[in-house]
């Protein structure tokens, strides 16, 4: 199959956020107690932080980390995880998430804020907290804001201070909130004005407290929803003096289309490849429509700002869905949804301002860590998200895709190759995915008004689309380089190349 990728270099969309290279951890299973944090580790530091979860986070670029969750935020109060191991609380809060998980069970306590920060401070990412918005008060959101970022002289940074770390941790990015529109969240919004009136009072006292913090508010919950439509809207338009990112959750297997969890499982990969290539076509139309209803409230405003969308957990999640333990093995077909979500985070530049994929380790997770022990692999997405890199620090540019397509259930047309491209001052990135499970494809590139030359590319793939790499074969599916003067992507897979260019 022949196919042409057309890149306008002038025309730019954005620059591609540093944040889209985020990552999410919570206490949900093994994420953090036994993932990211776990003293009995060979594989620990001194800190008890897995050094391997950590050289792979790096690895990743993982710029962002939002904590404490998720559905566990609700429950989470920040000062039973400050000061001496010894005298913090373990908590039983026994809490569930929209699956019915039990979330934040047991609370041991012993990674709270000051690890966080640590945590992040080792891997280079920025700290992204969600304040409590069922059990906690605005009161509790303010404190943890004056602890963070406070120099000294006030009650809570002194005890932050107190407990040894003497400069403010500068916290800038902040979560009013996790699905509060969803009936499962403790703390649940029956609508958006029961949400605009807490927020609002939250976003005060936060900001009373540090009045430089960026704000993230609760969008609908998964996007392209018919329950709430009007909710990003209002939030929008009520809150808009308050508000840096509005976000959404978009789980493969979850979302208003096709939701067919169960028989995806058992689908012949070649069906499930296009399959969920049509579906995550829906990642595209909830960027537009979030992005149609920024430009909307934006216009009615005297003074307009940048409001960006903040896709706050993300990934795939169609085969633990309903299980006991949420351990999804991402085979070279998930690697593709993923390569998906970075190409749409290129496309939608201009809001795709955060991204945080859920979760970094043990649950739905890009890397696996045996707990007590130093087994160690990373997933097939970690992978993706390292290949994407090439992009980080360039601007988004329109590509169009001239190839064949075939019929989806809900899109007429679902290309067999996505792409996405960046350009840098003197290179382009082009990101593609060859979605035909069994046919490989040539892509030529048009670039008018540029001369460029193949300098270097990468490609993931691997001849069965169900592999995986493991505990037991780590390293099953790995990216290797290419080179050549033709860009030949094989059946499945994926392909980042980097071109140099002269005008
Ligand atoms: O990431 C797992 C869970 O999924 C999170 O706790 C919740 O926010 C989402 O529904």
């Amino acid at each position: 199959m022949k196919t042409t990728i057309h890149i306008n270099p002038r025309r730019k969309i954005g620059d591609l956020s540093p944040l889209v290279f985020g990552s999410f951890i919570e206490n949900l299973q093994d994420c953090i107690y036994g993932g990211v944090y776990d003293p009995a580790s060979p594989a620990s530091d001194e800190e008890g932080f897995r050094a391997d979860v950590m050289a792979a986070a790096r690895a990743m670029g993982v710029s962002m980390v939002r904590f404490p969750g998720g559905c566990f935020a609700p429950y989470y109060h920040w000062r039973d995880g400050v000061g001496p191991k010894e005298s913090r609380p373990l908590t039983r809060y026994g809490a569930a998430n929209f699956n019915g998980q039990c979330m934040g069970w047991p609370e041991l306590n012993t990674f709270g804020t000051n690890e966080l920060i640590s945590w992040c401070r080792k891997v280079g990412a920025e700290p992204y907290i969600c304040v409590n918005m069922g059990s906690g008060s605005p009161e509790e959101a303010r404190d943890w804001v004056e602890y963070c970022n406070h120099e000294k002289g006030s009650r809570w940074a002194d005890l932050r201070v107190a407990h040894g770390y003497s400069e403010p941790h500068r916290v800038t990015w902040w979560a009013l909130g996790n699905e509060i529109s969803g009936p499962w969240e403790f703390g649940h919004a029956e609508n958006a004005s029961d949400y605009i009136r807490r927020a609002r009072e939250y976003a005060r006292a936060m900001k009373q407290a540090d009045p430089n913090i960026k704000l993230v508010f609760c969008g609908n919950h998964f996007p392209l929803m018919r329950e709430n439509r009007d909710w990003n809207r209002e939030v929008l338009e009520k809150l808009y003096e308050y508000v840096d990112a509005i976000s959404m959750h978009h789980y493969i297997g979850l979302m208003a289309k096709g939701n067919c969890v169960g028989q995806w499982k058992d689908m012949e990969p070649g069906k499930l490849l296009a399959h969920l290539s049509e579906y995550m076509m829906e990642i595209d139309d909830a960027y537009r429509v979030m992005r149609g209803e920024i430009r909307f409230v934006s216009h009615l405003q005297p003074h307009r700002k940048p409001i960006g969308v903040a896709l706050d957990e993300y990934g795939p999640w169609y085969k633990s869905f309903g299980e006991a333990k949420l351990s999804e093995s991402y085979t070279m077909i998930d690697a593709l949804q993923m390569a998906a979500y970075f190409n749409a985070f290129i496309r939608h530049a201009d809001i795709a301002l955060v991204s945080n994929h859920a979760q970094l380790v043990n649950v739905l997770a890009a890397l696996l860590a045996e707990e007590g022990t130093a087994r160690f692999a990373r997933q097939t997405i970690s992978y993706v998200q390292e290949m994407y890199l090439e992009n980080r620090g360039g601007a988004a540019v329109d590509t169009w895709v001239d190839g064949e397509s075939f019929p989806g259930k809900f899109y007429p047309q679902v290309a067999w190759v996505d792409a996405s491209a960046t350009i840098h001052p003197n290179h382009i990135v082009v990101n593609l995915i060859n979605r035909d499970p069994v046919r490989p494809v040539e892509c030529e590139l048009s670039l008018p008004g540029m001369n460029f030359k193949l300098k270097s590319g990468k490609i993931l793939h691997h001849q069965d689309l169900t592999a995986a790499n493991t505990l037991d074969r780590p390293e099953c599916v790995i990216p290797h380089s290419v080179e050549g003067e033709k860009i030949l992507l094989p059946p499945g897979s994926l392909g980042v190349y980097t071109l140099k260019t002269h005008e």
